[in-house]
């Protein structure tokens, strides 16, 4: 009898509890299993293309037009930075953690005069200090992260969106981690390029970025004075050469259209089955179970006696940030949990990599049927690292949310 057993002897893969890219349902991955297509065929766009970016408007919960790129969430950051922004252009970046920096980084190199907002990680944005900074700024842009994957804490959009209207500014947000497991009210909150990726709660593949885009920021789009340096990822280009004049394009009705980028077009069959399936779920039940879920996450880590990263008052429904116990270094916490349990969860970013694990509670993943085991699984890699907790007490407590909205 082996003196520890392995229970990942057999798997061929670990379960992806990642913050992104997520598990995939069958019919999203059976979707790309189909010979090539070609991506500028007028059947491509009427039968695939077009109906799913029609689609996305409902998740987007928005009236305007919503493109895919090909890349990934950052592609979207990039294009919608480089489309909206000039050089000299004053922007004011919330920077909560690694992605809000990120985008700051992003604006910086497309030329925008950066004011940096700081937020300390996992703690909340003071909105009276980010009023009176847009106050004194006067930007053309107030971007923001709504949900922080690197500390997994969920900002208010909303009222940041306000902050951003009442000085004239457009608002430019991220919603890599949120989309499709958060409410996220593109027309509603006045978010004027809302970007994100298609790995994450949209629960389709990696590959495609995903902008929706308001009329005001095509508006800043036509008065710039130079054009976008990018092409591929010009977003006017598609006004230009694929949206037709009803739809404030171009193209009189019937001319041939034509994307600026070639659009993968298996991952765009992949989105369109995922869309379906968000569709045919209802945001509001599917924003209700993600919140569910990383609620009952939180209570089996709670009953575990490990601490969250972020207050909880803005801990987010889709990627949960939680410290290690003292001691015990979250790389050989995740590494156990693969190797041994077959379950795989991230560490922490950066400064936050030997300290803290992130756990995504993501389109399939927001479900008893995969955070249960997670929580053995963690539970088990834990006591192997010395870290004691009373045997099930973590998976009791989750169940008991799970019960309670049974
Ligand atoms: C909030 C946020 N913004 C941007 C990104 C970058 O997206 P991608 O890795 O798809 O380029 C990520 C990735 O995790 C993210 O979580």
């Amino acid at each position: 009898m082996p003196q520890t057993i392995n229970w990942a002897l057999g798997l061929t893969r670990p379960t992806l509890m990642i913050p992104g890219p997520t598990e995939l349902a069958y019919s999203v991955i059976q979707a790309m299993n189909a010979p090539p297509t070609v991506q500028y065929d007028a059947s491509f766009d009427e039968r695939v293309l077009e109906p799913t970016l029609l689609a996305l408007r409902t998740v987007f919960q928005c009236r305007g037009e919503v493109f895919l790129l090909p890349g990934s969430g950052r592609t979207s950051l990039e294009a919608g930075a480089t489309s909206v922004i000039e050089p000299g252009d004053r922007v004011v970046v919330v920077v909560a953690g690694q992605f809000g920096a990120l985008m700051r980084e992003i604006l910086v190199r497309a030329g925008a005069e950066v004011t940096e907002f700081t937020v300390e990680g996992g703690r909340p944005l003071d909105l009276g200090r980010l009023a009176a900074e847009a106050e004194r700024v006067r930007p053309k842009a107030i971007h923001l992260v709504h949900n922080e994957t690197s500390t997994g804490a969920t900002y208010p959009a909303d009222a940041v969106g306000k902050i951003a209207r009442g000085v004239g500014a457009l608002f430019l947000l991220d919603t890599v981690s949120a989309i499709a497991g958060i409410d996220v009210r593109t027309d509603e909150w006045g978010i004027d390029l809302n970007m994100t990726g298609s790995q994450k709660c949209l629960g389709a593949p990696l590959g495609l970025g995903v902008v929706a885009v308001s009329d005001r920021a095509w508006e800043a789009m036509e008065r710039r004075r130079t054009p976008a340096k990018s092409y591929a990822y010009d977003l006017l280009q598609w006004r230009k050469t694929w949206l037709p004049e009803a739809r404030g394009g171009r193209l009189a009705a019937g001319a041939p259209r034509s994307q600026p980028v070639s659009i993968p077009t298996h991952l765009t069959a992949a989105m369109r089955a995922a869309v379906e399936i968000i569709l045919a779920e209802g945001l509001p039940h599917r924003f209700a179970r993600h919140a569910v879920a990383a609620a009952a996450l939180r209570a089996g880590l709670d009953a575990m006696r490990l601490e969250l990263f972020p207050d909880a008052a803005i801990a987010s429904n889709t990627v949960t940030c939680v410290r290690t116990p003292q001691g015990i270094d979250a790389r050989a916490v995740v590494t156990t949990m693969r190797d041994h349990y077959g379950i795989l969860v991230g560490t922490g970013l950066d400064k936050l990599r030997t300290g803290t694990l992130r756990i995504g509670t993501m389109s399939l993943t927001a479900s008893p049927a995969y955070i249960l085991p997670t929580l053995s699984a963690l539970e088990l890699a834990l006591r192997e690292h010395g870290h004691k907790s009373e045997p099930g007490a973590g998976l009791a407590a989750a169940q008991s949310i799970f019960a309670e909205a049974s």
